[in-house]
């Protein structure tokens, strides 16, 4: 971090106390105000619930500007990241920052590759669930029963130790997503076939059985590769908080990312591309492109928990870089699999035309994200609504991972323990239970 020249000034007008602050200049983005003397100086703290002014670290791995709408993993445009590489390496990009060479891809792919098995008595452990189970219920539990079963690198201060467990969470995190696919199925699971890229092999042990293989098809895996590029990471949103505030108390790294998953599953955050799709069936159930108008109403109205899902961004105020390019996918899939007419596409389509020229919207800076239409192409390939946000949890688990690292790693780095301002009951006495 760079001191810039100006300092920042805080006085009170109730009486004399005035403290002043250093500023850092970031490589690029707003200017940050170092406020960590504020209440050593002015016994004061500050307030921001829902961080909407508070940069709670400084980071090196991902760039998002909201207003222009881009998206950078270390410097890197993710047009640019989505049309040149693959999961793999971006995922090298996050944890090491920079992408491999040939010959680093080739060793990192590898590495991964050796790692995608999950220990088999973790197939005991799922049992224990219904079969109803929703999948991130059941991912959030085995990620965090990695710790059991990968006891050997769980201690953070160890780098080898620390690199080992990113490894091993990249590489099991479809096995463990499609475990819970075909425990939901009553299927056996399909162990991961190393001939396969990343991707293919995901759609591989989802969708093959024992007695009939799966032939991956190249559309559908590179489709399912910029799903996770594009949902690789986002810096500082709620879930990735959450795996370094839970990590920043020493907590295992497999701990730390269960967290992740768990706060990734709201709707307002990983769970809106399933809640997305269930809007877009909803309104097709209701009449379709025809019934677009009533439920702009209803969203306008703020109709007790109707929004208009997949769209809006606390972020970006301009249109998702991540949506335009799942929108591409999104016709190259429909177009490979004969379903160039499917009408939830067409219903988002319009559905989009509409709030992209109404004032509501429009006032607001309300742009669809990433997952207007990341679920209409996962149902395309055959993936059910309920499996979107695992989906997501498999991908993010890169950044997450990426963002542990940089904090653990960081000298500087402390618990998190943020402050409040109590407005409960002051100091009283606690009355015998014949007088309350
Ligand atoms: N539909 C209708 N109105 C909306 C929407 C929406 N999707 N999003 C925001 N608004 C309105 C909101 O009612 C508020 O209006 P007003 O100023 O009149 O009170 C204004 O826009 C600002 O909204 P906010 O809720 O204060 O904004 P936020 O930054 O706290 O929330 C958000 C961001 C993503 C939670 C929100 O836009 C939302 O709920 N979107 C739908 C869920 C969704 O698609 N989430 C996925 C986010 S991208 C994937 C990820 O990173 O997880």
């Amino acid at each position: 971090m760079q001191e810039s020249d100006i300092k920042a000034n805080l006085s009170l007008s109730n009486d004399q106390k005035s403290a002043e602050f250093p500023v850092y200049k970031g490589t690029e983005g707003p200017d940050v105000i170092d406020i960590r003397k504020l209440y050593a100086q002015t016994g004061m703290f500050t307030f921001d619930p829902g961080f909407l002014s508070t940069a709670s670290c400084q980071s090196k791995i991902t760039f998002i500007d909201g207003g222009k709408g881009e998206l950078r993993y270390r410097g890197y445009p993710i047009e640019q990241l989505a049309v040149k590489c693959d999961y793999l390496e971006i995922c090298h990009l996050l944890m090491y920052g920079d992408l491999p060479t040939k010959e680093q891809k080739e060793k990192f792919d590898n590495r991964i590759l050796r790692h995608n098995m999950v220990h088999e008595q973790m197939h005991f452990f799922v049992r224990g669930f219904r079969r109803d189970a929703h999948p991130m219920a059941i991912v959030t539990s085995l990620v965090s029963a990695l710790s059991a079963f990968y006891g050997d690198s769980i201690d953070i201060n160890n780098p080898e130790h620390r690199e080992i467990s990113a490894i091993r969470l990249i590489a099991k995190l479809p096995t463990l997503v499609a475990m819970a696919y075909k425990y939901s199925r009553g299927e056996p699971y399909m162990h991961p076939d190393n001939s396969l890229s990343y991707a293919g092999n995901f759609l591989r042990q989802m969708f093959a059985t024992p007695c009939q293989d799966y032939e991956v098809n190249e559309v559908l895996e590179r489709a399912m590769d910029r799903i996770f590029i594009l949902h690789a990471d986002h810096e500082q949103n709620a879930s990735t908080s959450t795996v370094r505030l839970c990590g920043s108390s020493g907590t295992n790294p497999f701990a730390a990312i269960a967290a992740g998953v768990a706060c990734l599953w709201g709707p307002a955050h990983g769970g809106a591309n399933e809640a997305c799709l269930d809007m877009l069936e909803q309104i097709q159930a209701q009449g379709g492109v025809e019934k677009v108008g009533e439920f702009m109403e209803k969203v306008k109205n703020k109709e007790a928990g109707v929004r208009l899902m997949g769209f809006g961004h606390r972020v970006y105020k301009n249109y998702d870089p991540r949506a335009k390019l799942m929108q591409e996918t999104c016709k190259e899939v429909l177009q490979a699999l004969g379903l160039e007419n499917d009408p939830l596409f067409k219903l988002a389509m319009e559905l989009e035309r509409i709030a992209l020229e109404d004032e509501y919207f429009v006032e607001r800076k309300l742009y669809p994200n990433v997952d207007f239409y990341s679920g209409i192409v996962q149902r395309a390939i055959g993936i059910p609504k309920s499996l979107f946000t695992a989906i997501f949890a498999l991908a993010r688990t890169s950044g997450w991972i990426a963002q542990w690292n940089e904090m653990i790693s960081d000298p500087d780095y402390k618990i998190g323990r943020p402050r409040q301002l109590y407005t409960g009951p002051t100091k009283r006495d606690v009355p015998d239970i014949a007088q309350r």
